[in-house]
C-alpha cells in the first residue's frame, strides 16, 4: 500500500492526493490513484500543468466580502500569504482561529461569497536581474511598458535582511548628484539616506528626475507610489526621458491601486535596489512619496484591526518605515544611497510621518513653495536643509565656502523685511550688503536648469568662487 499523502499535497507527479477531488474532462478522480499512460491527454494536460506549478493547489472559500477585504476559510496561509480569488489577488493580513483576513491586491471586480480562494504559490517574489535596466513594473515587479518579458531574470523572496550593523562600510565619499544646490549645500555621501520635505507641486518629482539623469551613480531605482496615473506618464517622458530611463528601474503603484500593492510597490523597489548593490554597485533609490506608502499601511493597519494611535496612523506605521529605511543605506559592498519624499502641507512639522522620517534618515533637503512660486527651481530652501555628513564627506576649502555664503543668505533672510519696505540703510551689516551686491550671482548658482546636471566638483568649485566674490564685496 501507498502511504497516505499528505492533505491537499501533489505528494508526486501522477498521483492525486488530499481531501479534495479534481475534476477533469476525463471526470472526477479519487485520491491516490494512480494515472495510467493512456489516460485522457487532457487529463494528462492539466497534471502536467499541475506539477509544473510546481507547489501544492490548495483551495479555500471566500466567506465574507466587504469594501476593503474579505474573509477566507479553509486554506493555511501565514500573513503576508497571497491567495488568487474573483479574478483578482489578495494577501493575507491578519489569521484568526479557522479563517483568513485577506485584502485586495489587486482590484477584483467580482469577488463574492462562494468564491474559490486559492493559494498563490509565488507570493512574494520579485523578479530581479540586468533585464530590469530601462522597464517600468508595477508593484509586484511586473512589466507594465508593454516590452514584454523581464529578460534574463530570477524570482527572489522580496524581503531581504537589511546589511549588518558592523558590517557596514562608512560613509565617506560624496556622490556626486549633479544639482549644484544639493552638491554644494548638502552633499550626499554614497549611502546616505536623505529625506525630501516639500508639499505638492513644488518640484519634488523635477528634483528626482534631475537626480536620475545627473547623478554619478551607475543605475537609480524610482518607486512612484501613491501618484496620479496622468503623473506617471509626464514624469516617465518629459521628466526622466529617454535616456535617465535607461538608466533607471522605475516601479509604479498609482494612487488608486490598492493599499497592499501601493506598500508593495515600495518593498520591490527596495528589493532591485538591494540586487544592484549587492552586485557591487552604488544604487539611488528615490521614493516618491514615503508619505503615501505609510497611508498605505495605515490602511492595511486599521483594516486588520489596529487601533488608530498617532494622528489615525496605527502603531504598526513606524517600524514599518524604520524597517523599510534600514535595509538602504551603506552595506559591505555598494551602496543605496537613498531620497524619500515627505509631504508636508501647510508647514506641519509635527506631522508623524515628517517626525518618524526625520528622526531615521541622515538629513534633509526641504523644497520652499514660495522660491517655487517665484519661479525658482529648484526650490531648495538652502537654510533649511541639512546633511548631517557634510563634515565626513565635503572636503574642507568647500565645507567653509559653503558656510561663508549661508551666513550671507541667512543676513538677508533675516534683513527681508526691511529690505521689502525699503527700510534698510546700505552698511548697517556688511552681510546684507553683500547679499544684496551679489544677489545675481547668488541666483545664477542656486538656480538650475532640469537639463544641464553639474558634476560636484565643478560645484565645489563654484561655490569657491561665489564665497570669493562675497567676501570681496563685503
Ligand atoms: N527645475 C525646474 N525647472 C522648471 N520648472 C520646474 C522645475 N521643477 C519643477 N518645476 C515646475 O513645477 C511643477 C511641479 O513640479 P513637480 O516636480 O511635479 O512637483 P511635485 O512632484 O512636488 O508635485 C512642474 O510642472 C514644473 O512646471
Ligand atoms: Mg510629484
Amino acid at each position: 500500500m501507498r502511504p497516505a499523502a499528505a492533505p491537499g499535497s501533489l505528494a508526486e507527479p501522477g498521483v492525486i492526493s488530499g481531501p479534495g477531488v479534481i475534476s477533469g474532462p476525463g471526470g472526477m478522480l479519487e485520491p491516490g490513484r494512480k494515472l495510467e499512460p493512456g489516460r485522457p491527454p487532457e487529463l494528462q494536460g492539466l497534471l502536467a500543468g499541475m506539477a509544473a506549478a510546481g507547489a501544492p493547489r490548495r483551495t479555500g472559500r471566500v466567506v465574507a466580502v466587504s469594501g476593503l477585504g474579505s474573509e477566507v476559510t479553509g486554506l493555511a496561509l501565514p500573513v503576508g500569504g497571497v491567495v488568487r480569488c474573483g479574478g483578482g489577488l489578495a494577501e493575507v493580513v491578519s489569521a484568526g482561529p479557522g479563517s483568513l483576513r485577506c485584502m485586495a491586491l489587486e482590484p477584483a471586480a467580482r469577488l463574492q461569497v462562494g468564491d474559490d480562494a486559492v493559494a498563490a504559490p509565488d507570493s512574494g517574489l520579485v523578479r530581479i536581474g540586468p533585464g530590469l535596466l530601462g522597464r517600468v513594473l508595477d508593484g509586484l515587479g511586473r512589466p507594465i511598458d508593454g516590452k514584454g518579458p523581464l529578460a534574463g531574470t530570477v524570482p527572489v523572496d522580496s524581503h531581504q535582511a537589511p546589511p549588518e550593523a558592523l558590517e557596514r562600510s562608512r560613509i565617506r565619499e560624496q556622490l556626486s548628484t549633479g544639482v549644484r544646490a544639493i552638491d554644494a549645500f548638502t552633499p550626499l555621501g554614497r549611502g546616505q539616506r536623505m529625506g525630501l520635505f516639500a508639499g505638492s507641486g513644488v518640484g519634488k518629482s523635477s528634483l528626482l528626475s534631475m537626480v536620475a539623469r545627473g547623478s554619478e551613480a551607475a543605475l537609480s531605482v524610482i518607486a512612484l507610489v501613491g501618484e496620479r496615473g496622468r503623473e506617471v506618464r509626464e514624469f516617465l517622458e518629459d521628466d526622466l526621458g529617454p535616456e535617465g530611463l535607461a538608466r533607471s528601474v522605475v516601479v509604479v503603484a498609482t494612487s488608486d491601486q490598492p493599499a497592499l500593492m501601493r506598500l508593495r510597490a515600495a518593498r520591490t523597489a527596495t528589493r532591485i535596489a538591494e540586487h544592484f548593490r549587492d552586485g557591487g554597485a552604488d544604487v539611488v533609490l528615490m521614493m516618491d512619496s514615503l508619505t503615501r506608502v505609510a497611508m498605505a499601511q495605515r490602511e492595511i493597519g486599521l483594516t486588520s484591526g489596529e487601533p488608530p494611535a498617532t494622528r489615525g496612523y496605527p502603531p504598526s506605521v513606524f517600524p514599518l518605515l524604520a524597517g523599510l529605511l534600514e535595509r538602504t543605506g551603506p552595506a559591505p559592498v555598494g551602496s543605496i544611497t537613498a531620497l524619500y519624499t515627505v509631504l508636508v502641507e501647510g508647514d506641519d512639522h509635527n506631522e508623524p510621518v515628517a517626525d518618524t522620517v526625520r528622526s531615521i534618515v541622515d538629513g534633509h533637503i526641504v523644497l520652499d513653495r514660495a522660491l517655487a512660486v517665484s519661479g525658482h527651481y529648484p526650490a531648495i530652501d538652502v537654510l533649511g536643509s541639512v546633511s548631517r555628513l557634510e563634515s565626513r564627506i565635503a572636503s574642507p576649502p568647500v565645507r567653509a565656502a559653503a558656510t561663508a555664503v549661508r551666513r550671507v543668505m541667512a543676513a538677508r533672510a533675516q534683513a527681508r523685511d526691511l529690505i521689502d519696505v525699503g527700510a534698510y540703510k546700505a552698511g548697517a551689516n556688511p552681510l546684507v550688503d553683500a547679499a544684496l551686491r551679489h544677489q545675481a550671482d547668488l541666483d545664477a548658482f542656486l538656480r538650475q536648469d532640469m537639463d544641464h546636471p553639474v558634476p560636484a566638483a565643478v560645484s565645489g568649485q563654484g561655490i569657491q568662487e561665489l564665497a570669493a566674490k562675497l567676501a570681496a564685496g563685503a
